[in-house]
């Protein structure tokens, strides 16, 4: 298959859990730099599966999956891939709990050349770029639900990576929190160019996006007007 410019390349994907779950049975798309695209389907139809084998927390049983041309599941070094190019928001938060909220927001800039009072700054712009500024010495525990969502997706874009994979990134947001995390979304697809892959079952989320991918029964179909 020849690289070409998109930032992301899934083609003729297969994805089963066991012999009975056969959950992505040909999954093809791509996207363009730049592209904020929306991946929309019934739970259970495999949107996180596809989250993680792009970001190469998965390995597709056939198919090809490359980011930035390169084949994700052959990755000499997944862990730095994974830290300089991909941030995820995971679904379920995933922030470690000895941690401050700072802390957490921090972690991804640990490997990079930066003396601690950076990555506190940094890490520090990040929370205030999601509204929760004031609450940057909280653990998770400390934080209620909507606030340990809003820290994770601190967490992914601290770094400004080239790809965000955002899985429900306002699934446990009030309207306002949620139009906020949406619109910086939106500005760093836009102003910045990053690439965006957002699931979200958020009807906010489809008028705000260059695209939509509707994932039905294992294939990517056209989507259905709302
Ligand atoms: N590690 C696993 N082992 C076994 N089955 C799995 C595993 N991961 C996912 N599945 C199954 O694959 C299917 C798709 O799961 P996935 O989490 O990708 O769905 P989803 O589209 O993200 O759903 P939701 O909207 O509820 O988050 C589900 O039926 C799930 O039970
Ligand atoms: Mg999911």
């Amino acid at each position: 298959m020849s690289a070409g410019a998109e930032v992301v390349v899934v083609e003729g994907v297969r994805r089963s859990f066991g012999a009975l779950v056969p959950v992505l049975q040909d999954v093809s798309f791509r996207l363009e730099p730049g592209e904020l695209v929306l991946l929309r389907g019934p739970s259970g139809a495999g949107k996180s599966t596809v989250l993680n084998l792009v970001a190469g927390l998965d390995r597709p049983d056939g198919g090809e999956v490359l980011v930035d041309g390169v084949r994700v599941a052959g990755l000499g070094h997944p862990a730095r891939f994974r830290r300089e190019v991909v941030g995820f928001v995971f679904q379920l938060h995933h922030l470690l709990a000895e941690l401050t909220a700072e802390e957490n927001v921090e972690v991804p800039l640990i490997p990079a050349h930066l003396r601690r009072s950076q990555r506190r700054a940094r890490a520090r712009a990040a929370l205030a770029e999601v509204g929760l500024g004031d609450r940057a010495t909280h653990r998770p525990v400390e934080l209620s639900g909507g606030e340990r969502q809003l820290t994770a997706v601190a967490r992914a874009i601290v770094g400004r990576p080239r790809l965000l994979l955002a899985d429900e990134p306002t699934g446990s947001l009030d309207a306002i929190a949620g139009e906020r995390v949406l619109g910086l979304i939106g500005r760093l697809s836009r102003d910045q160019g990053m690439t965006v892959l957002l699931v979200s079952h958020d009807p906010r989320a489809a008028g705000r996006v260059d695209r939509v991918l509707e994932l039905r029964d294992g294939r990517i179909v056209a989507p259905e007007p709302r």
